[in-house]
């Protein structure tokens, strides 16, 4: 795992955004893994911002949407399908067609997780999965206790995924208890993956999933598995990490490094 420290969320976001777009103008048919909440909305806008002024070119990129609540049709204010409608695909130039976001209304969830994993495959696996993290160090809808080799699924939500999201629902009560998730190991297959959180509210998750042991109950540790993600922070986020020093150390000396 490599982590960048980053003074403010859009240094931040910037930085994120260089990545991706980096990775798509390596490979303009990238395959790219999305997030929602409110981690993405900087990156989002940053990489709007360089389609507008023709930098950057979504026409042949294809993408897959880590989660969707069950039950909420896509025209509902907060489905995923809404938001990522909203504060992304509506600003970019990508095709409809190439949009692949869970469906948090069909009649046969099983049956629609396994065609999902199956359409990754045959889009050629995702290139780039970005990812936010939750308080309780879940990616996707990924809760403590998942298992790390998990695939596309059916997720009942912990209550504190509830309490977290409930400030973008009306009421507690009206937040949805499922949701269809890829699965951590669908996330590990992912050729690269970035990492992103902010504020202080998230420190104790990211201390734990870059600094804490591998496991299950932080499903976000599974990425120090994984050989090529990048860690993305502002300062608050990163409050809690004891290698920091390293970790700016690093940043610093990389540039100096012979070319792998
Ligand atoms: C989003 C997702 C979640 C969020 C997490 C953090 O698709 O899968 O794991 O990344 O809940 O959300 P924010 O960014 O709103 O704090």
């Amino acid at each position: 795992m490599e982590v960048i420290i980053a003074k403010t969320f859009e240094d931040m976001s910037r930085a994120a955004a260089k990545e991706v777009a980096d990775i798509l103008n390596a490979k303009p048919n990238a395959v790219l893994g999305m997030a929602t909440g409110t981690t993405p909305l900087g990156l989002y806008k940053e990489l709007a911002a360089m389609n507008k002024r023709g930098q950057l070119d979504f026409s042949h990129v294809m993408t897959f949407n880590l989660d969707e609540y069950v039950g909420l049709p896509v025209t509902h204010s907060q489905s995923y399908h809404y938001f990522m409608h909203e504060n992304f695909f509506k600003h970019v130039n990508i095709p409809p067609q190439n949009i692949n976001i869970p469906s948090g209304t069909t009649t046969n969830y099983r049956a629609f997780c396994e065609w999902y994993e199956r359409r990754i495959q045959e889009a050629g696996g995702i290139d780039l999965q970005i990812l936010g993290i939750g308080s309780d160090g879940r990616i996707g809808f990924n809760e403590p206790g998942s298992s790390l080799n998990s695939r596309t699924r059916l997720k009942t939500l912990a209550k504190r995924t509830i309490d977290d999201n409930a400030r973008l629902f009306g009421d507690r009560s009206e937040v949805p208890i499922h949701a269809i998730t890829m699965g951590v190991g669908t996330i590990l297959e992912a050729r690269r993956c970035i990492l992103l959180a902010s504020g202080k509210k998230k420190a104790a998750a990211i201390a734990a999933a870059v600094e804490g042991p591998v496991a299950g109950t932080v499903a976000a540790s599974a990425l120090q598995m994984h050989p090529s993600t990048k860690v993305f922070l502002d300062e608050e986020a990163a409050g809690e990490l004891k290698m920091r020093d390293y970790y700016e150390w690093i940043q610093k000396k990389k540039p100096g490094a012979p070319a792998v």
